[in-house]
């Protein structure tokens, strides 16, 4: 079986005032009635060949994720004492894992619309996983993100797979604007397959400081009930790394499975807006709250009280939570997170 491996770390500040540092983005319900934690874990059922779900998380996170990991049998929750990055989030689950056991590493944050188109790019990755390649999910890219990794698509391998021929974790503008005139990439989605012994085999061969610090920090940590609890000490002498630089733009065994499953990392206001039903002018209206939009298009209401009141606006989203009001253009969602009320929650 699959294991899943996911990864709760971010605090989302460009989704303020709804992603809040008590509340984040993987616990909110932001598309549909389940968190995007809770769709997640159900993407990767027991029935659907995926064994008990490994979440890797930071303290402050660990109410909302008992709460929301509900009766998930078998599932085991690793305390990370401090943030090390996603380098490091992943080697510790791989050093509580079986040497041979194939993980599968998801975000908790990310929307997929197509849970059918998601499930068998798993059991793809997988297979080539087992064969010794460390697999990425490459999502097609629609435009110069500079935010995501870019996956140059080599030789065939298998049915369904790539050989990755070069790994680029976030290029500058000009260079992500190349990759798309040129073609042939990819964005990296995030999500991977690895089996634990070529991880961290891989881990150890570029990056020896956190394969080994981690390994300790294992060794030296303890459980209570279903939590594991690295060494502190230990662990926060671990480099700072993602996986994306530490780990995949250097391995020479990289692979890559297209797929095309609705896949938003929902990055921003906007972002969320479009992962959204919305009406035949393009609007949609969230929360618990009425709102009555005229002579309005492409406008997002979220509100978790007031009614909100809108008319002739375009390109436009509200957002009300408690006694913070957020209006931005569509144009602006990249400052939200910059804002001072996202600053200081
Ligand atoms: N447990 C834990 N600990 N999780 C973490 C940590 C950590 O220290 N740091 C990040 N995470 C989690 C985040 O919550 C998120 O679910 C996932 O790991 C990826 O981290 P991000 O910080 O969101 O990475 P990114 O968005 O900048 O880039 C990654 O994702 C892109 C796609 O969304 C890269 O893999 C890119 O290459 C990729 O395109
Ligand atoms: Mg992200």
């Amino acid at each position: 079986d699959i294991v899943p491996v996911i990864l709760c770390g971010g605090s989302g500040t460009r989704l303020w005032p709804r992603s809040r540092a008590s509340k984040p983005k993987p616990f909110l319900p932001l598309v549909g009635d389940s968190t995007l934690f809770e769709a997640a874990l159900a993407r990767c059922p027991g029935d659907g060949g995926f064994a008990a779900p490994v979440v890797v998380t930071g303290r402050q996170h660990l109410d909302h994720v008992e709460q929301q990991l509900g009766a998930a049998d078998g599932a085991q929750i690793i305390v990370e004492p401090s943030a090390r990055n996603t380098a490091a989030a992943i080697a510790l689950a791989a050093c509580r894992l079986p040497e041979d056991a194939i993980m599968l590493v998801c975000p908790s944050d990310h929307h997929i619309a197509d849970a059918q188109a998601f499930a068998e790019a798993a059991h793809a990755a997988a297979d080539l996983a087992s064969e010794g390649w460390l697999v990425s999910f490459g999502i097609e890219a629609t435009a110069p993100e500079t935010g995501f990794g870019y996956l140059k698509q080599g030789e065939p391998i298998g049915a369904k797979g790539f050989r990755t021929a070069q790994f680029v974790e976030k290029p500058d503008l000009e260079r992500a604007k190349a990759f798309l005139a040129e073609g042939g990439y990819a964005w990296n989605g995030g999500i991977f397959a690895f089996r634990v012994k070529d991880f961290l085999g891989e881990l150890a061969a570029h990056r020896p400081q956190i394969a080994q610090a981690v390994a300790d920090a294992v060794a030296k940590g303890g459980t209570d009930g279903q939590r594991f609890h690295p060494d502190a000490e230990t662990f926060a002498t671990v480099e700072s790394d993602s996986v994306d630089y530490a780990v995949m733009e250097n391995t020479s065994h990289a692979a890559m499975v297209p797929v095309n499953m609705g896949w938003s990392d929902i990055g921003n206001w906007h972002a969320l807006h479009e992962a959204l039903a919305r009406d035949a002018d393009g609007n949609s209206v969230r929360g618990n709250a009425k709102a009555e939009l005229v002579d309005c298009r492409n406008v997002l209401v979220d509100s978790d009280g007031p009614r909100v009141s809108v008319i002739g606006l375009e390109d436009v989203i509200v957002v009300v939570d408690g006694n913070d009001v957020m209006i931005t253009t569509v144009a602006g969602v990249q400052k939200v997170g910059k804002l001072d009320g996202a600053a200081n929650q």
